[in-house]
């Protein structure tokens, strides 16, 4: 269905048609062409989410330079955020944004008829909330196209193990995926990255985490006469089979950025949290969480979260090692502010308004700055190497941050010690049928009979998150 028949009333936002799991056999029998921009030189986009992120991404693309590309077709299923971006894009790239209204597509299935507008080796961007991330991917790789997706890129163990067999099929095919874990992208971290292995702060010993805010997560009751799908799905945060929550959503940068420095996956997590002043939200978040990843050497990682109103922020990840010290993000994930210290004393460094850092004679290494931004490096290591057909699959290392977010998730919700086998191999999938949603059909999470969605109980529900 297109913009244009849309009649955009509450209930109708989030409108029917169910989309089916493509099948092994389907994906098997294609044979693709050379996986990049075929016949013209002008790279071709397809925007499925069109909400913050997803219009970010498509800015982003539409500003590297790197040979011509276009915004061609877009899909969404609340009209609003469609026209909004629309209008964003339209306004700020012309005639790049060449979208009219025949390729501008409400609904479930939405997704499918903006990769038909697609040939084999264009790009497709997954801007929506993680839930749909395996069914439109599948679909991705159907049709031949290049990817990027947002993470987190699953919220479960059963939706990684998909994913991993999934990007599995798309290395096969030549497909390149880009996963939006920006930070990898950064040139100020990766030669901080190289620092660290060629021994500046010594043996990592210990680092640490943080992603403390203002809260987010929470949702009201689902007005009357709204689908209470499309409500879940528009606070997507809230629910843990449509985000993996904030856990899964923000924590993953910092849980990621400080493996990839570490330079391999924690094997287990140690968790706490509460919950304390969510009032009547209907949201399955904790307010706070503390986290001591453990990684095969011993090595931990201390990762705090915490969603709560009148607490100090901080947005920081930090690796300590035996010969000194470094800050891997300091305020937020753009402009890194990438430092190595002769020892163990990172300053706090409290808001945008303290910077530039002054003077620190313990600084032995900075980045230059002024940095520029991961989100436009991302793409323009993902244009490059569809342009010159080289691999580049970050669909395993992107399931994989997804799932030791759910690990760490898990640990908390549950009281218990989780390791990456056990979350791998965990049997709860939050959302089996997101592939079969329907508006009038019920949203993967029930009301129990107290009119409130479970949310977890640790200590109490140990086995399984709700
Ligand atoms: N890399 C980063 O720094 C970063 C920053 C922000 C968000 N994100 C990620 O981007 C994703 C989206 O986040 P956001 O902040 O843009 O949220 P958002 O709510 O602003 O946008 C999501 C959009 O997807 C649409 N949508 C939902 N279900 C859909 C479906 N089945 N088919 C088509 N459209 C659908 C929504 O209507 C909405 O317009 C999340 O996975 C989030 O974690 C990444």
């Amino acid at each position: 269905m297109n913009e244009r028949k849309s009649d955009g009333t509450s209930r109708r936002e989030f409108l029917t048609n169910t989309t089916r799991t493509v099948s092994a056999s389907a994906l098997a029998g294609i044979a693709l062409p050379a996986v990049h921009a075929a016949e013209s030189n002008t790279i071709q986009l397809a925007l499925v989410g069109c909400g913050g992120r997803g219009t970010g991404a498509a800015t982003d693309a539409l500003t590297i330079s790197n040979g011509p590309i276009k915004l061609v077709s877009m899909a969404d299923v609340v009209p609003k955020k469609m026209s909004d971006s629309y209008d964003k894009l339209k306004t700020q790239f012309g005639d790049r944004v060449d979208v009219p209204a025949d390729r501008r597509f409400l609904g479930y299935d939405a997704y499918q008829h903006a990769m038909d507008a697609l040939k084999p080796g264009d790009v497709v961007i997954l801007g929506t909330p993680p839930a749909f991330r395996w069914v439109m991917f599948s679909r991705a790789i159907e049709k031949g196209l290049n990817v990027f997706m947002e993470k987190p890129v699953t919220v479960d163990g059963p939706t990684t193990r998909r994913m991993l067999k999934l990007g599995e099929l798309s290395q096969q095919k030549g497909l390149k995926v880009g996963v939006g874990l920006m930070v990898r992208h950064c040139r100020a971290r990766q030669e901080l990255k190289k620092r660290i292995q060629d021994g500046a702060i010594g043996e990592i010993v210990a680092m640490r985490g943080y992603r403390m805010g203002q809260g987010g997560g929470t949702s009201g009751p689902c007005p009357a006469g709204v689908s209470e799908l499309g409500w879940q799905i528009g606070h997507f945060h809230a629910f843990l089979w449509a985000s993996g929550g904030v856990f899964s959503d923000y924590y993953i940068h910092q849980i990621d950025e400080c493996s990839w420095m570490k330079g391999v996956w924690p094997v287990e997590a140690h968790a706490m949290g509460g919950r304390h002043y969510r009032g009547d939200s209907l949201d399955q978040n904790l307010d706070t969480y503390h986290v001591e990843y453990v990684y095969p050497d011993g090595t931990r990682l201390f990762f705090d979260g915490r969603n709560m109103k009148g607490c100090r922020d901080e947005f920081a990840s930090y690796a300590h090692g035996s010969k000194g010290s470094a800050a891997i993000s300091t305020l937020s994930h753009t402009p890194g502010i990438t430092r190595i210290y002769s020892g163990q004393k990172i300053p706090r460094v409290n808001s945008r308004k303290e910077l530039p850092l002054p003077e620190d004679p313990n600084v032995v290494w900075a980045y230059p700055q002024p940095e520029r931004s991961p989100y436009l490096w991302e793409w323009d290591d993902l244009i490059a190497a569809i342009r010159d057909d080289k691999p580049y699959n970050e669909v395993k290392r992107g399931a994989e941050a997804s799932l030791v977010a759910s690990m760490g998730r898990m640990a908390a919700h549950t009281g218990q010690i989780i390791t990456f086998d056990q979350i791998l191999n965990c049997e709860h999938e939050f959302a089996p049928d997101v592939d079969k949603l329907t508006l009038d059909g019920p949203p993967p999470l029930r009301l129990m009979a107290d009119g409130r969605y479970p949310v977890p109980q640790p200590g109490i529900k140990t086995d399984r998150e709700y």
